[in-house]
């Protein structure tokens, strides 16, 4: 193998070993550059004559070509290695599942409350909200709840802090408080007009919520939910809350083949009280009886409690379930279900 040769191969040899594009170019330095050998080689035939330098330049010239050629071929294999790596780097997986982006939506409870809203409302009935925690005035001594009534006992009503030991704090243990709450704003706001010899507009209101009680299984959760209703008027008898009930199950469960029945019962709030029952005509609860509200004639103490004479006016009220009402209406058997937050569960109310 002559000189130049050699020189081609020891090029190649040292652009294959260059493993970056900056390794390859101070390779190319030492053959193509100002002081490289090519160059040397070069300048090395000042000395020769015009014969010998045209067949000496020819074949240098080969020789810088092939070096020119395996640099460039070398580049490109760089460059195309970079490329390959880049797009290694970024590339996307397009078998992955895509985001999607869920949309959220109304808890079972929270629909059947706006349904119960949307009911009520068209009959009347005005919204009132109220606090969880509430005073032992307000959830008992007011709605004519005696001091050794067994529901104020620890085993049936979370005590919280604050309050003291003769008016402790609680979480309500029904919505029961929003009847005195709602009703005492109702009559300051219209005691002047009263106070002036004219009527009391009526008090028409549900209020919807929360409440709490100790008590765990698949029918009883510690939290449900209730709604309290209350129609307070100078003549608002039993039977105005018979046609109110009525109403509103038959339209709540978009039926007509419903009855309900007023079970006589007991409630410090409420003379005379009754426990509503409702019984299907058909469907997979034909015919049993399911307990629904607590309801009655609003107790002459706690009208007195209201700020209101009760010589002069009446009413009723009622508590129902809504928990229950909302098992019922989507055929839910555990009640615990609802307060769990399993998505696969609450999905299929969207
Ligand atoms: N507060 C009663 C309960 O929780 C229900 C009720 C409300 C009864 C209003 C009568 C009148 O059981």
């Amino acid at each position: 193998m002559n000189e130049l040769d050699s020189l081609v191969t020891s090029a190649q040899a040292l652009f294959a070993q260059s493993a970056t594009p900056a390794d390859l170019e101070n390779a190319k330095a030492q053959f193509l550059g100002k002081s490289g050998r090519i160059t040397e080689l070069m300048k090395g035939m000042a000395a020769l004559s015009v014969e010998e330098k045209k067949s000496r330049g020819a074949a240098i010239n080969v020789a810088k070509q092939a070096i020119e050629a395996a640099l460039n071929a070398r580049r490109q294999a760089l460059a195309d290695a970079e490329l390959e790596t880049q797009l290694k780097a970024e590339a996307l997986d397009v078998s992955l599942p895509g985001r999607t982006r869920t949309t959220g939506g109304l808890h079972p409870v929270s629909l059947t409350l706006e349904r119960i809203e949307a009911i009520f409302g068209s009959m009347g009935f005005d919204v009132a909200q109220g606090p969880e925690i509430e005073t032992d005035w307000f959830n008992f001594t007011a709605l004519n709840t005696p001091q050794d009534h067994p529901a104020r006992s620890m085993h049936d009503t979370f005590y919280v802090e604050g309050g003291s030991s003769e008016a402790p704090n609680l979480l309500r243990t029904h919505t029961s408080p929003m009847q005195i709450r709602h009703a005492v704003q109702h009559v300051k706001r219209y005691r002047a007009l009263m106070d002036a010899g004219q009527v009391m507009p009526e008090i028409r209101v549900i209020a919807p919520g929360r409440t709490y009680r100790v008590d765990s299984d698949a029918t009883h959760s510690p939290m449900f939910h209730q709604c309290e209703g209350l129609w307070v008027g100078e003549n608002v008898s039993f039977k105005d809350l018979k046609v109110v009930f009525t109403d509103f199950y038959r339209t709540f469960f978009e039926t007509d083949d419903l009855v309900l029945r007023f079970r006589p019962s007991f409630f410090p709030f409420t003379e005379p009280s009754a426990e509503v029952d409702i019984q299907f005509a058909s469907g997979p609860l034909a015919g049993r009886w399911l307990e629904v509200a607590g309801s009655g004639e609003v107790h002459p103490n706690v009208i007195r409690n209201m700020g209101l004479d009760p010589e002069r006016y009446i009413g009723f009220a009622f508590g129902m379930g809504t928990d229950r009402l909302t098992m019922l209406r989507y055929g839910v058997s555990d009640l615990r279900l609802f307060f769990d937050g399993d998505i696969r569960f609450l999905s299929q109310f969207q």
